[in-house]
C-alpha cells in the first residue's frame, strides 16, 4: 500500500500484529496522516532516554539547569509555601525520570519532616531505577516508591488522607506539560486533580516565552544531539517495524511557531522518497521538504501558565523564577471540585 503527501488515505493494514501494538498503532496513524506526525513518547526508547539525558546536559538546553538553580536557590520556601499550616506532605512526581533535581526538594521536605513518602511515577522502569538508587543512597530515611505506568492511574491509592494536618503535593516539572497541546494539557491537569483533594498541591514546572535566539539554540544544538534523538525514532521504527528509513534522507528541523507560542520538531524528508513498513504492511511516500512532525513544546508567559492551572482546577498561589525569568516554577492548590461541592480547606 503506498501512502503519499497528497494521495487518499488507503484502509490502513489495521489486521497485522505489529499495528495492535501501542508503537505499532501510532506510527500507522501517525504517518497516515496528513501532515505526517509521530508523538513524542516514540522518542523514549533506550537509546533515546540516553539521549535526552544528553540533551538536558547540553550548554545550549538552559531549561534543566536553569529549572534546578530555582530549586536550589528557593527549595526551602517553596516547601514552606507547599506546606502551608503546619501540613505533612507526601510528595508524587510524575514523569519522575531519574529525579535528578527532586533531590533538592526532597532534602528541603525532610527538613521539615522527618518521616515522608517519595512516590515516583514514570514511563521507563530503567529510570525509576536509577531514581530509587540514586535517592536511597542520599537520603536513607526517605520511604521511596515508585510506580511504572502513565499519570492517569497512579495517584489514587496513596498512603496518605488529605487532612487538616497533611496533604499530598504532586510535582510534575522540567517542562514535560510543554510537550501536551493544550487541550491535552488541560485534561491531563484535570485528570491530576480528579485523583486529588480539595487543599492538596502541585508543583509545575514550565519553559517561559524568550527570544528566539536562546530559544532556537535549545533544540539545535550545536553537537547535534537534539538532531540525533529526533532521528532516533526512525532508527526505533527500522528495529521494531521492519522498516527501511535511511536517516541520511531525513534532516532534523525546530522552529518557533509564534502563534502557538511553540518549538516544533520536525524530520524533513530531503527528497521525494517512498518507506517500507512491512512490520504494518505499508509503503509510505515522501515528496521532497515534506515532514513529519515530532513534537510540540509550549512556551509559556506567567498568564498562560496560570489560566492552564485554572482551566485544570488549580489556583496558583505562588511562583518563582530566575533572574533572566526564562522559566517558572507554580505552586497551585487543588480547587473546590465544582461536581462534588467538596469545600477548600482553610488552613492554607
Ligand atoms: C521532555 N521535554 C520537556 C523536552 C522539551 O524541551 O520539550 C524534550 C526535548 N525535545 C528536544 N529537546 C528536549
Amino acid at each position: 500500500m503506498s501512502l503519499g503527501n497528497s494521495s487518499a488515505v488507503m484502509p490502513a493494514a489495521e489486521h497485522t500484529a505489529a499495528a495492535q501494538t501501542p508503537v505499532g498503532a501510532e506510527v500507522l496513524r501517525g504517518l497516515t496522516s496528513e501532515p505526517k506526525t509521530l508523538s513524542p513518547w516514540l522518542f523514549y526508547d533506550e537509546r533515546g532516554s540516553r539521549l535526552f539525558e544528553q540533551i538536558t546536559e547540553l550548554p545550549e538546553y538552559y531549561l534543566t539547569r536553569t529549572e534546578r538553580g530555582i530549586f536550589a536557590t528557593h527549595a526551602p520556601a517553596i516547601l514552606a509555601a507547599a506546606a502551608a499550616g503546619g501540613a505533612r506532605l507526601t510528595i508524587i512526581e510524575l514523569g519522575a525520570g531519574t529525579a535528578s533535581k527532586t533531590g533538592l526538594l526532597l532534602r528541603s521536605a525532610l527538613a521539615r519532616q522527618p518521616r515522608l513518602t517519595y512516590r515516583a511515577i514514570d514511563v521507563s522502569g530503567s529510570a525509576l531505577k536509577a531514581a530509587r538508587e540514586s535517592l536511597a543512597q542520599k537520603f536513607p530515611t526517605l520511604s521511596i516508591e515508585t510506580r511504572v505506568g502513565d499519570y492517569t492511574d497512579g495517584l489514587g491509592h496513596l498512603p496518605c488522607e488529605t487532612s487538616a494536618t497533611s496533604r499530598r503535593l504532586v510535582l510534575y516539572i522540567g517542562s514535560s506539560i510543554g510537550n501536551f497541546d493544550p487541550a491535552d494539557a488541560r485534561e491531563l491537569l484535570s485528570g491530576v486533580r480528579g485523583q486529588l483533594s480539595p487543599g492538596d498541591r502541585i508543583l509545575l514546572g514550565v519553559d517561559h516565552v524568550k527570544p528566539l535566539t536562546p530559544l532556537l539554540a535549545a533544540y539545535t544544538d550545536s553537537g547535534g544531539v537534539t538532531a540525533a534523538f529526533n532521528l532516533n525514532v526512525l532508527t526505533r521504527i527500522n528495529r521494531e517495524l521492519g522498516a527501511n528509513f535511511r536517516l541520511e534522507r531525513f534532516q532534523h528541523l525546530a522552529r518557533f511557531n509564534p502563534e502557538s507560542s511553540r518549538i516544533e520538531m520536525h524530520l524533513v524528508s530531503t527528497r521525494a522518497q517512498q518507506v517500507a513498513i512491512p512490520g504494518l504492511d505499508l509503503e509510505v511516500e515522501f515528496s521532497a521538504g515534506e515532514t513529519i512532525h515530532t513534537e510540540n513544546s509550549y512556551k509559556f508567559t506567567p498568564e498562560s501558565a496560570t489560566a492552564l492551572l485554572a482551566d485544570g482546577g488549580f489556583s496558583v498561589t505562588h511562583s518563582w523564577t530566575d533572574p533572566q525569568r526564562w522559566f517558572g516554577v507554580y505552586l497551585a492548590t487543588a480547587v473546590q471540585d465544582s461536581r462534588t461541592g467538596i469545600g477548600l480547606r482553610s488552613d492554607g
